[in-house]
């Protein structure tokens, strides 16, 4: 029987990743002090291994989303506290899925005049795009299983698991939020 979960991008081949991103943007940003604007929570983990990969000064910034509905309409609950007047930002996503969020968030900072807006995300769903988004990094392109580690979560678990894995059957989840914990035996029950 096949399992319910299954690891699909190892801890070594995140890193390698990682690491080629940081350098791929270190190289097209050389010369610029970037600002990398982490979209909270799910790109916490992923921005701290790429900022560390990078060879160039940047600075960090955080901005947190609210979402109304489900057409992906958004607001800031937390803004960035810099200006980004004649900045180049680099937007930091876990992962691209219908693209809703990111579409809002650039409309949301373009008002801002930045010189440049790019995005790196981790993961992209690109099978399930709802509205076309530029992605000018992208870690690795992804199915439309449900995704855990790596900063992805299930209601707020998960996100510290150091690999990325894929949800086979989600109505388990969905039934036992801490079943996954179970299976990889970080559950306070086991
Ligand atoms: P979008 O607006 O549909 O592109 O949604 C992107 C957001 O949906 C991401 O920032 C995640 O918070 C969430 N999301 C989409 N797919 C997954 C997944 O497989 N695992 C965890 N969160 C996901």
């Amino acid at each position: 029987m096949m399992s319910t979960f299954v690891e699909v991008v190892s801890r070594t081949a995140l890193k390698e990743r990682v690491e080629q991103l940081g350098a791929e943007i270190s190289a097209d940003l050389k010369g610029e002090v970037p600002v990398m604007v982490g979209v909270l929570h799910g790109s916490v983990v992923f921005l701290a291994d790429l900022v560390r990969a990078m060879s160039i000064d940047l600075e960090v910034e955080f901005l947190s989303l609210t979402r109304f509905g489900h057409d992906g309409q958004i607001g800031i609950a937390m803004d960035i506290a810099e200006a980004l007047e004649g900045r180049h930002v680099v937007l930091v996503e876990d992962i691209v899925d219908t693209g809703l969020t990111l579409a809002s968030m650039r409309r949301l900072l373009e008002v801002r005049n930045p010189a440049t807006i790019r995005t790196v995300t981790l993961l992209d769903k690109a099978p399930r795009r709802i509205v076309e988004v530029d992605l000018e990094y992208r870690g690795f392109e992804v199915g439309d299983e449900f995704l855990l580690g790596y900063g992805l979560d299930w209601k707020g678990h998960y996100r510290n698991v150091s690999s990325l894995w894929a949800v086979m059957d989600l109505e388990v989840l969905q039934a036992d939020p801490l079943a996954f914990a179970r299976h990889l035996g970080i559950s306070p029950e086991v």
